[in-house]
């Protein structure tokens, strides 16, 4: 039988139970994944315990509390707290959602809290976004155009510009790209659900002027056709935005300038 090894402080204990609030009726416990670079230790789950009737309704609030009152040594990252920035994604209760929006009464019984999976821990609820930014980045995610600009506004028709509507909602969070088997296993190449919606946010631009470009440099193996359809994507993002519905449209795109 095969022997597989662990590597070091890649197990997951239990960490540090935190104390109850004294004469609190409306307890909540959360369960909250930690990991730091600096101590040696193998990750952790510290168990902390908030009255609801002394927090906000957000698991973000929650986070808040635990990190002003509690143990301020807790890290995440968040930023707008209202599904703007994109900052506050996590692991909660088993999806990836945005901290800032999901109501702690959405959870039953404890709140297991973690960082978005299959990602490089920087520190606690921190993941390592680098890589999903070079990846965005590579799609060039700008209007790339041959005929001089116009002096005053870039008009769309109404049916043009609607085209970008449940594209450019997309906050960049990563829930969808880190809930996606495909990515989990070949995100050093496939290019993801997240950063595909942002590539067929451009090669559909009635304003853009590189649609081929953009389709030859998508026209690979592994930066596309790594999408198997299995939809985790669509089902997780907290924006409601489908990107398998866009990766599908561009494999449409591939197939109709191949005619
Ligand atoms: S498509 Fe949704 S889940 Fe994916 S990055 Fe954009 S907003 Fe986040
Ligand atoms: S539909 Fe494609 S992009 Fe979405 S989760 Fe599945 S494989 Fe990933
Ligand atoms: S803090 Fe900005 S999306 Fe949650």
């Amino acid at each position: 039988m095969v022997q597989l090894t662990l590597p070091k402080n890649s197990k997951l204990t239990e960490g540090k139970v935190w104390d109850r609030p004294a004469g609190a009726n409306n307890v909540r416990e959360f369960r909250v994944y930690r990991w730091s670079p600096d101590d040696g230790k193998n990750p952790h789950v510290d168990t902390y315990f908030l009255d609801l009737d002394d927090c906000g309704p957000m698991v973000l609030d929650a986070l808040i509390k635990i990190k002003n009152e509690i143990d301020p040594t807790l890290t995440f990252r968040r930023s707008c707290r209202e599904g703007i920035c994109g900052s506050c994604a996590m692991n909660i209760d088993g999806s990836n959602t945005l901290a800032c929006t999901k109501g702690i009464d959405d959870v039953k019984g404890p709140v297991a809290i973690y960082p978005l999976p299959h990602m490089e821990v920087v520190k606690d609820l921190i993941p390592d976004l680098t890589h999903f930014y070079a990846q965005h980045r590579s799609i060039e995610p700008w209007l790339k155009t041959a005929t001089p600009e116009p002096q005053k506004e870039w008009l769309q028709s109404h049916a043009d510009r609607e085209k970008l509507d449940g594209l450019y909602e997309c906050i960049l969070c990563a829930c969808c790209s880190t809930s996606c088997p495909s990515y989990w296993w070949n995100g050093d190449r496939y290019l993801g659900p997240a950063v595909l919606l942002q590539a067929y946010r451009w090669l559909i631009d009635s304003r853009d002027e590189a649609t081929g470009e953009r389709l030859d440099n998508l026209e690979d193996p592994f930066r596309l056709y790594r999408c198997h359809t299995i939809m985790n994507c669509a089902q997780t993002c907290p924006k409601g935005l489908n990107p398998a519905k866009a990766i599908a449209e561009i494999k449409k795109m591939m197939v109709e300038r191949r005619v």
